[in-house]
């Protein structure tokens, strides 16, 4: 794995040893599919990205049954089954298994060899949880210092139409998010935010949008853009309100922030030229996500998954004996 050297995008600094793959932890030189993996030539896939963080008990994972409950959503878009007790379980062991405790974690079930026709059914499906390090997408100064972004850059672009692919964690839709991320990099900018026809705001390419007017939170809506498991938490922890934002209004909020697991709350210091000073309802909401998901603070009922299985219990190996887990879970 070659590591991305792009500003914004600190990627994993080094890669896992040990992947869970179809029910196997194996090295993760080991753990491979075709090059004819039907994922692989269509994004046929769908991932999720979730966090643990470090606590005094251990490690915490944050709303995992929440981002398995998007991912098995996914799944059923593009015809492939989930064994949702497996990945829990994978999520959590991953992390024993490579010695982490603030950890990156990615689930990806794909469709793999057995035609590379439109039609899906004869394919051979895959399962992987890998977990890394953490480091910010954004950078790791990103949530002290904000970031320079840009709608301006990416006018042409438009956030995928939910009427198209949905706004899901469909692997082949990201393709939309990189050709904005490019395009806002190579404008100098850090971050791309997309506007639909009309001028309203959509989401950035890995984060929801937020505005803050005087002391007033708009969490803002668009049908194409990911329901954020990040911006359910923080819409409830501000107490705030959900809808629609032209870039105008955007404009001229008081303050600009985006959420998102890996993002987690990361100010918009300028958007296209105009500066947003520190703002003190962000840095409330930093805090308060900050404590949320290190456990130190109620759980919001934002960060279950909305139609999920209900309550939450401790994932278990499925099939042979699991060790004592070690790794809690937050929802
Ligand atoms: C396109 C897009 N929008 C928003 C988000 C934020 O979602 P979440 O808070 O569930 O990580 C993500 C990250 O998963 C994303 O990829």
């Amino acid at each position: 794995m070659t590591e991305n050297t792009q500003a914004t995008t600190n990627w994993t600094p080094r890669p896992p040893q040990w992947i869970w793959m179809d029910g196997r932890f194996l090295d993760v030189t080991a753990a491979q599919a075709s090059v004819l993996s039907h994922g692989l030539h269509y994004g046929t896939g769908v991932f999720e990205g979730i966090r643990a963080y470090s606590t005094p008990e251990g490690p915490r994972i944050f709303a995992l049954d929440a981002h398995l409950d998007r991912l098995r959503r996914g799944a059923e878009c593009l015809g492939l089954a989930v064994d949702l007790e497996s990945l829990a379980w994978a999520c959590q062991e991953v992390l024993t298994r490579n010695g982490l405790d603030a950890a990156y974690i990615r689930p990806l079930v794909f469709q793999g060899m057995g035609g590379l026709g439109l039609d899906l059914g004869a394919q051979r499906q895959h399962s992987v949880v890998a977990a890394m390090p953490w480091r910010s997408h954004l950078g790791g100064a990103a949530a002290a210092r904000g970031v320079k972004a840009t709608i301006a850059a990416v006018s042409t672009l438009r956030r995928n139409r939910a009427a198209a692919i949905p706004p899901l964690k469909l692997t082949g839709g990201y393709v939309n998010a990189v050709l904005a991320k490019r395009a806002a990099a190579a404008a100098g900018f850090e971050e791309a935010i997309f506007v639909d026809d009309e001028d309203r705001v959509c989401e950035a390419t890995g984060e929801n949008v937020f505005a803050v007017f005087g002391d007033h939170v708009v969490a803002v809506t668009h049908p194409d853009a990911l329901p954020g498991i990040t911006r359910r938490a923080v819409l409830e922890l501000a107490r705030g309100e959900e809808r629609e934002l032209s870039r105008a209004e955007l404009l001229v909020a008081d303050e600009v922030f985006l959420t998102g697991t890996s993002a987690e709350v990361t100010p918009v210091r300028e958007l296209d030229g105009k500066r947003f000073p520190e703002g003190a309802v962000t840095r409330r909401l930093q805090a308060a996500y900050q404590d949320l998901v290190h456990g130190r603070a109620p759980r919001t009922a934002a960060a279950r998954p909305g139609a999920g299985r209900a309550g939450h219990r401790m994932p278990q190996q499925p099939r042979a004996a699991a060790p004592p887990p070690s790794v809690q879970v937050t929802t």
